[in-house]
């Protein structure tokens, strides 16, 4: 049978995509030098040994990124200080906080999709999946949401950047490619630190200020530091949240008799994106360094060494997941590794799935037929560590 990646050429160099497991769940990449971890057991030992797999990993790169724009980075941390900075930012980005935005998410998806109704297609990165999560995320920053073209135009930028080279090369290319993703950050580090400065002045009841207000053992987070998580939350918040709504929409048109199925019982929608993420994950790779020597899977991994963890792989690890290459939304339990796992686990999990729930019910309820149409095949974001729908026209009737 045809899968989903198949069908539409997701990613074609990675082979774990299309059924194929490496021959060793962990192997080392000679030309990156680097350590691959394919295996859904071993990835779960690393993301719970962070004693010993660090998130820090600037003095393992050959080029330097300059030190600022990591300050407040709480997913580049390890304890003790990353359980500081996640509680300031928990403090602020509460699960009441996102359980009140229910009502409001709601309210954006029918404006949203009320634009496009009546219209034989819809392309549902353009009409829902990118504005939805960036005007969520902006109005909980409490930055204006009509700026969201411009967000749009700066990530796309950023992620542009961060694609064009490697943190691994060493050479005077590398080390462009650094200085060129950064300045290419520079126009939203400068448009947050504007809001920032006018929030210290005039207090209001949004995020922003609740990150500059938020204390732990005495400590506020310095501006800078807001402007990096605030920027964080927002792009990387929206872009991963924009990959699982087109994502979830790419599944169930490869499975026409589980959409309907989905669509006639509404209770299997959680279970819809809790599976989609598993099968096409956005976040499909995350990075860690060793900081001791350490065996994983009968494979000594040396000291200082990088660590690539497959969590798209692991994720279709057979010795976890029974069939795994079948989108099954009645899945139970279903441990995917989607929002990663362990102390770093995804602060943003809970608004994401709110809104992949509100924003597929939604389309459900308006448009009977959802269909991919072969003659605007949907592209896909280019970066191999990320698996996600870019655009995606769905036929309406
Ligand atoms: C479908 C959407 C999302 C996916 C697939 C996703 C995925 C992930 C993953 C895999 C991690 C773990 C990183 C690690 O262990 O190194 C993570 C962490 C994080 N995510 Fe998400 N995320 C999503 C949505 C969001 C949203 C909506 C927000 C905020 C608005 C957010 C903010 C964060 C932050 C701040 C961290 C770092 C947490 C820490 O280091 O303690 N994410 N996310």
């Amino acid at each position: 049978m045809t899968t989903v990646v198949d069908r539409w050429n997701i990613h074609p160099d990675h082979l774990w995509l299309r059924g194929q497991r490496p021959p060793s769940p962990v192997e080392f990449d000679e030309t990156q030098g680097l350590w691959n971890v394919y295996g859904y057991p071993e990835a779960l030992e690393i993301l719970n040994n962070h004693g010993t797999f660090t998130s820090n990993l600037a003095h393992l790169l050959p080029v330097s990124v300059d030190a600022p724009l990591l300050e407040g980075d709480m997913s580049q941390m390890d304890p003790p200080i990353h359980r500081k900075y996640r509680q300031l930012v928990s403090r602020a980005f509460t699960p009441k906080l996102v359980a009140a935005m229910e009502s409001r998410v709601a309210t954006i998806t029918g404006e949203l999709l009320d634009a496009v109704d009546g219209k034989p297609e819809i392309e549902i990165a353009a009409d829902l999946a990118y504005p939805l999560p960036v005007i969520v995320i902006a109005e909980l920053l409490g930055v204006p949401a009509s700026d969201r073209d411009l967000f749009k135009k700066w990530a796309d930028d950023i992620i542009e950047g961060f694609s064009g080279f490697s943190f691994l090369d060493d050479s005077e290319q590398g080390e462009k490619g650094v200085r060129d993703a950064t300045e290419r950050l520079r126009p939203l580090l400068d448009y947050m630190a504007g809001h920032v400065t006018e929030r210290r002045r005039n207090p209001r009841e949004d995020l922003l200020t609740h990150l500059a207000l938020a204390e732990v053992d005495g400590e506020r987070l310095t501006d800078n530091e807001i402007v990096n998580v605030a920027n964080i939350l927002l792009v990387t918040g929206h872009i991963t949240t924009t990959m699982l709504l087109g994502n979830t929409a790419l599944c169930l048109d490869a499975y026409p008799e589980v959409a309907a199925k989905v669509r006639a019982d509404r209770s299997l929608v959680p279970g819809a994106i809790e599976e989609a993420l598993r099968l096409l994950s956005p976040s499909a790779a995350l990075a860690r360094g060793t900081s001791a020597d350490v065996e994983i899977a009968g494979q000594l991994i040396p000291k200082d060494q990088i660590v690539m963890l497959w969590l798209g792989a692991g994720n279709r690890d057979p010795r976890q997941f029974d069939d795994p290459e079948t989108y099954n939304p009645a899945r139970d339990p279903n441990p995917h590794f989607g929002f990663g796992r362990g102390i770093h686990f995804c602060i943003g999990a809970g608004l994401a799935r709110l809104e992949g729930r509100i924003a597929l019910n939604a389309l459900f309820d308006r448009f009977p037929v959802l269909k991919a149409d072969p003659a605007t095949p949907p592209t896909f974001f280019p970066t191999p560590d990320m698996i996600g729908v870019n655009t995606l026209t769905l036929r309406t009737s």
